[in-house]
This record gives C-alpha cells, structure tokens and sequence, in this order.
C-alpha cells in the first residue's frame, strides 16, 4: 500500500511518550477530560432515547429540538445570536474542527495556531495539506494582535484560538480577541473559535470572538462542560454561506451525530445548570491548590485563569516528563504542543486533591 505522503509524513501524538517510564501506581495528570461522571439527568435522556427507539438517522445537521437549545444556549451564554440554520451537531468538537478546516484549507494554505495549542489544531491542518503555522504567544501565554499580523502571508486561511486554552490554561483578553477578529475581518481570514473550555473560568469571563466579526466559526462540544467526552457530541456555528461550505463535509464524512448522543445533549444543555457549577467549583479548588503547591517547589509558572491545566515552565520538559513517570507522576512534556512549549510540561488538574497532594510530594527534588 502506497499511503499519501502528507499522511505517512505525520507523527502519532505526542501524548503518548507521557506513559513511557510511569509504573502501575502512577498518577495520571496527563488526562484531558474531567474525572466526573456524567451528571444523572442526563444519563436519562439517553436511556429513554432508546427505549423510545431514538435509534435512526436525524437530520445532518441535528434534530431540531437540540438545534433550538443550542441556539438559545449561544444567547445565554455567549451573547451570540445564531439561528437554528446556522448550527451544526457534530461528533465532537473534534469533527466540528476537522469540517472548519477542510472546508477553508486547500494544499499548501496556512492556518495559524498558537505555539503552543492543542495539538489537533496542526494535525488536522496537515491531514488536509495545508501548512501550521506556530505563533509564539507572550509572557502571560496569550495569543497577541500584534504576533498574529506579524504571521499572516497571502496563504492564510484561517487563525484558531482557544480561550481557555489546553494547554496553559490561558484566557484571552476582550482587547485581545477584538484585535484579531479586527485583522481577520481586514484580510478575510477564518477565525476558528474553539470554546470547549468556555465554562471552567475561575479569574475572568470567557468571551467569543464571533461577537467582534462574522468571520468566525465558532466551535463548543457538550464533551468538557457537562464531563460526556466519551459521548462524543459537539457543535459548531457560523454566518452566512459558511455553513452550507461545512455541511458538505459533514454530510459525507458523518452523516449526523449519534442521535441518543444528541438527546443527551439536549438534556444537559438546556436542562439545569448546577453540574456544570459544581465543577467549576472544584477545578478552582484544585487550581489554587496545584499552583500553591508549584510555586512552593520553586518553580516558574504563569498562573492559569481557565481549563484544568497548568503549563509550567520547567528547563527541559521531555527530560523532566520523563524524570517524572519515573517518581510516580505522569504529565505532558510541553513540546506535544509546539516548539516553543519545550520549556514546560503540562499538568492536569482533572485528579482528585488526594491524587494532587501526593503528586506534589513526588514532584519535590525533580522539578
Ligand atoms: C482545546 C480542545 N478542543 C477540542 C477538544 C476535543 O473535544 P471533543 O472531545 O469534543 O472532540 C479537546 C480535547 O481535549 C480540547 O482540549
């Protein structure tokens, strides 16, 4: 078999190397989905989706309950007005992702990613022969106007940010996400607006760039917020003739999201509110707790706003990821995530506190 050179050129995911060198008793603050179960309500949902026999094909695009939640949910949460047409279920913001990318990228076209971000934003650009381009964030981690105009060539297409972001737990300034759906808007780039973290913000308010410009696609899952990662149902909007675009994908690639999937969603999105409060509540928690705790170790780090990671800055991240695994702590070398993420590791705080004190502990005298 002869495979594309674009795809036998990638690398499988950095993430992996984590395990390398951790025993059976190690702790896992490599994970990248909260450690809560589905709330019950919406567990309910599901199950009577199919005893009810919710078990065919829906619409492409999502059955038209839970596109009218999502709708309404934009209002509530984000200020944005998307109509139901306007709105697409996916599997995953990671499809959602994907249809933005492919929709937008033709071979040899540019989409620019923060250096460092979440590692799927370069790999879905090269899935579909396009270029990342990496654009170094500043002292606080944040994605700057400035360094994203220094960036753009004629081959950009688009720009992804992600605020909170995976992995420095960064968010991003209203100033800051007006300015650059400014610059998109000037040189008629995409933003790709990826929002999965939306709702774990503990200093600050989360705010979307589709508020600034129609130029974006704005990108959610219920995966995070409502800890239904397995579930995989996420969601995706944007103006105009955008959609249309991003509907030819998906209805070749997907069809439809998994319809008892999409009743789920409709529950927690439009049911009660609480779960997703309590584990905001918690992550702070844990937050104040792991930066208290890295900052007694004596180590460099920019004290995250949102999410549940934190990115600090530790010499050589591959060695000390690997130092780690051996003392009993699993954690992302930051170099997963971009060059520039070389200095750091990525730890993440979806592990109960008994898990975060004994981490600590292991980490003394490595970090
Ligand atoms: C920033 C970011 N976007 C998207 C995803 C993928 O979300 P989903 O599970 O809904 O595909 C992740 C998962 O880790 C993420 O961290």
């Amino acid at each position: 078999m002869k495979f594309a050179s674009h795809i036998s050129e990638m690398d499988i995911s950095g993430i992996r190397k984590c395990f390398e060198g951790a025993g059976p008793n190690a702790i896992n603050l490599g994970l990248g989905q909260p450690d809560f179960d589905t709330p019950a309500h919406i567990k309910e949902a599901a199950i009577k989706a199919i005893r009810d026999g919710f078990t065919g094909y829906t619409p492409n695009c999502g059955f038209p309950d839970l596109l009218l939640a999502i709708s309404q949910k934009f209002l509530r949460d984000n200020q944005l007005r998307y109509s139901p047409e306007e709105i697409m279920v996916t599997s995953g913001a990671s499809e959602a992702l994907f249809l933005a990318i492919a929709a937008l990228v033709e071979r040899g076209d540019e989409v620019l990613v923060g250096d460092p971000s979440f590692l799927s934003y370069s790999a879905l650009t090269k899935l579909v022969g396009g270029k990342p381009v990496g654009v170094p964030l500043n002292d606080q981690l944040r994605l700057t106007p400035d360094a994203v105009n220094e960036m753009i060539t004629e081959r950009t297409k688009a720009i992804i940010i992600n605020s909170p972001s995976n992995p420095t737990g960064a968010v991003q300034t209203e100033e800051e996400l007006r300015g650059i759906a400014e610059i998109a808007d000037d040189s008629d780039i995409a933003v790709i607006s990826d929002e999965v973290y939306e709702h774990f913000i503990y200093d600050g308010e989360h705010i979307s760039p589709a508020r600034f410009s129609d130029n974006v696609i704005t990108v959610n899952a219920v995966s995070k917020t409502y800890a239904m990662t397995g579930w995989r149902l996420g969601y995706l909007a944007a103006k105009g003739g955008a959609h249309e675009q991003l509907l030819k994908v998906h209805q070749y690639i997907q069809a439809c999201a998994c319809s008892i999937s999409q009743k789920a969603a409709l529950a927690a999105i439009a049911g009660p509110q609480e779960c997703v409060a309590t584990m905001r509540d918690e992550f702070k928690l844990r937050r104040d707790m792991l930066v208290k705790g890295i900052l007694e170790l004596g180590v460099d780090l920019v004290k995250p706003q949102g999410a549940f990671y934190l990115f600090p800055k530790v010499g050589d991240g591959d060695s000390a990821a690997s130092s780690l695994a051996k003392a009993g702590v699993i954690a992302v070398p930051g170099s997963a995530f971009g060059p520039e993420g070389k200095e750091h590791i990525r730890l993440s705080y979806a592990s109960s506190r008994k898990n975060l004190e004994e981490a600590l502990k292991r980490m003394r005298g490595i970090l």
